[in-house]
């Protein structure tokens, strides 16, 4: 048999895992000693043990956390040890951008692959890499947002246009335009470093529908204010921003709203106050292959 338990902050996902999968949620104890180091304690294990935690914030203390859980587990007497990660960190350093980078997308997955058996996620930032295989060497399956995220853009929004704000985006925004039946456009985005962001000015095609910007990752929120203020400067009505993954780098709310948006609302695989679309089906579908 199978349980569920979850790195801190994770415990509203492994409740809702485990509902689903109709096994139970342990909780366990972990907590930092006055100098900062880990403290765990499980109560229970099982043959399986299923980790439920978004490397995030601070995904390099996650890590840590969940190689102390998965090795507990296993010193307990679990024979097999899953992560959902609902959202997976490090993904996007995909490349050397500059000579000498450290490509930490594959080292972290070298040390994912060594700590768990296997693997479930929502919609990876894949883009250089195409496939977790490439990287990973354990079996692992991603979950899809799009789905649920149509959902909520058939509900809310009337004659969308959806605009994805680079071409990385093109794989989520073109997934969410055919389940909903929505024309979609996709800009081009220039970086020249962390918060320093231009996109490419959209066509005018479109004025007449209401556009849905989305992305997989809101981190500064450069890119979906910089999106916001090209599709106004173009006449287009205000904006709605949906994100898959609520990062949140920076605080962003304001910013968006000033540059002409309506707001940004996110899926749960982060908490965040912004969280409107529930991925909990998704991911319990993809999890079940494992058990
Ligand atoms: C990168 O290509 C991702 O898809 C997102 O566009 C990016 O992470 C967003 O970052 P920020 O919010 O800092 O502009």
């Amino acid at each position: 048999m199978a349980v569920v338990t979850a790195l801190p902050g994770s415990e509203a996902h492994a409740s809702k895992l485990a509902a689903r999968l109709g096994i139970d949620h342990v909780s366990i104890e972990l907590r930092r000693f006055p100098d900062g180091e880990i403290y765990i304690r499980m109560d229970r294990v099982d043959d399986h043990v299923v980790i439920v935690g978004s490397l995030y914030p601070s995904p390099a203390e996650r890590f840590l956390e969940l190689a102390f859980l998965a090795a507990t587990a296993r010193d307990l007497g679990a024979k097999r040890v899953g992560l959902v990660a609902p959202y997976l960190a490090f993904m996007r350093q995909d490349v050397q951008f500059q000579p000498g980078e450290g490509v930490t997308s594959a080292y972290f997955a070298r040390m994912v692959s060594n700590t768990v058996d296997w693997m479930v996620t929502v919609d990876p930032h894949l883009h250089r890499h195409v496939s977790l295989g490439g990287i990973y060497s354990i079996p692992t399956a991603i979950a899809h947002a799009a789905p649920a995220i149509a959902d909520w853009v058939r509900r809310e929004v009337k004659d969308p246009v959806l605009v994805g704000p680079d071409a990385e985006s093109e794989q989520w925004v073109a997934a969410v335009a055919s389940a909903c039946q929505a024309p979609f456009v996709i800009l081009e985005k220039t970086r020249r470093g962390d918060r320093d962001v231009s996109v490419s000015e959209p066509s005018r095609e479109w004025n007449g529908h209401t556009p849905v910007v989305i992305d997989d990752i809101v981190s500064t929120g450069k890119t979906m204010v910089a999106a916001t203020r090209r599709l106004r400067e173009a006449g287009s009505a205000a904006p709605m921003c949906v994100a898959i993954h609520a990062v949140f780098a920076d605080a962003v709310h304001d910013e968006l709203v000033a540059a002409g948006a309506t707001g940004i609302i996110t899926c749960d695989t982060i908490p965040h106050a912004s969280n409107r679309i529930c991925v909990a089906d998704p991911i319990a579908e993809a999890t079940k292959r494992y058990l």
